[in-house]
């Protein structure tokens, strides 16, 4: 187990990275809002594979939050997130605050089209992926990573992030890592633990569904029917569907069946006031 280093200002990560740097070393980020799980530590574990040295950054970003969404809520669990990541042997923490993040005066968003505008995620949350997009920029750019690394459970997040960091030129490999579960096939997440105990058993179905779904596509069924079957048995289990999609693996646009392919099914739906969102491939 190593010391994990907590860097609070940018000036304090950038001269760390100089550091490695000049010392030959290459740098991976994870970017994290904190209250960290397994799939944390196996987007660390896989940071670890592609450079010697791995920032964590634990930032609760406002700006991706809506007014009635649940920044003020969402976990903040720093002491046991910093004995985790000294466990993974991370070499650092960026824990910045609001402030060094988003100075006074602070006034630029990043305007994105592409898989950010496909209707999706961005449908129901319509100033998400200007936050994420923006806090991701200066968290790249603030460290100087060369590497940094996304889960796939995000999946629209982790096609904008990609795209936003090709298309301005920001100079860092966009590592992605397929989703964590639990052992029943739900999809790891922060926000799993505002389930009631009665939720927590309903929410592996979105999985499974998913799962169906692929089968009967990859069997040759007609797309439009098996996606609206499965939609209706989500809506039956008791969910709140916001969108069940199949779409292109790369830029999220429809698809009518896996000729337009490769394809990706996209779920998000929500257990009293708990939002899930999953995807597989097909
Ligand atoms: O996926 C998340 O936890 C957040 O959206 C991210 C990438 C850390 C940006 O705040």
């Amino acid at each position: 187990m190593t010391q994990v280093a907590i860097f609070e200002t940018v000036s304090a990560m950038r001269a760390a990275v100089a550091g490695w740097h000049a010392a030959g070393e290459k740098v991976a980020l994870v970017p994290t809002m904190g209250a960290l799980h397994a799939g944390h530590i196996a987007l660390v574990t896989e940071a670890q594979r592609h450079a010697r040295r791995v920032i964590v950054s634990i930032f609760v970003n406002p700006t991706q939050f809506a007014p009635h969404e649940d920044f003020k809520k969402y976990p903040r669990t720093f002491d046991n997130d910093r004995a985790l990541l000294a466990e993974a042997n991370a070499d650092a923490i960026f824990y910045p605050s609001v402030e060094e993040m988003y100075p006074a005066g602070f006034a630029t968003r990043i305007l994105l089209l592409g898989p950010a505008a496909v209707g999706l995620d961005d449908r129901f949350r319509p100033t998400h992926f200007e936050g994420v997009a923006t806090v991701c920029c200066k968290l790249f750019t603030q460290s100087r990573a060369d590497y940094a690394v996304f889960g796939e459970k995000d999946y629209q997040q982790l096609k904008v992030v990609t795209r936003m960091a090709a298309d301005l030129d920001l100079g860092i490999e966009i590592v992605p890592l397929p989703t964590f579960r639990e052992p029943d096939g739900l999809a790891m997440s922060s926000r799993n633990r505002y389930l009631s105990a009665e939720d927590r058993e309903r929410a592996p179905l979105l999985h499974k569904v998913m799962q169906e779904l692929a089968a009967r596509l990859r069997n040759g069924e007609d797309l439009f029917k098996a996606v609206a079957e499965a939609q209706g048995e989500i809506i039956s289990a008791g969910f709140e569907l916001d969108y069940l999609e199949a779409r292109h693996t790369q830029t999220l646009a429809p698809v009518t069946g896996l000729g337009d392919g490769p394809v990706r099914l996209l779920v998000a739906a929500r257990l009293g006031a708990t939002r899930l969102i999953d995807n597989i491939a097909v």
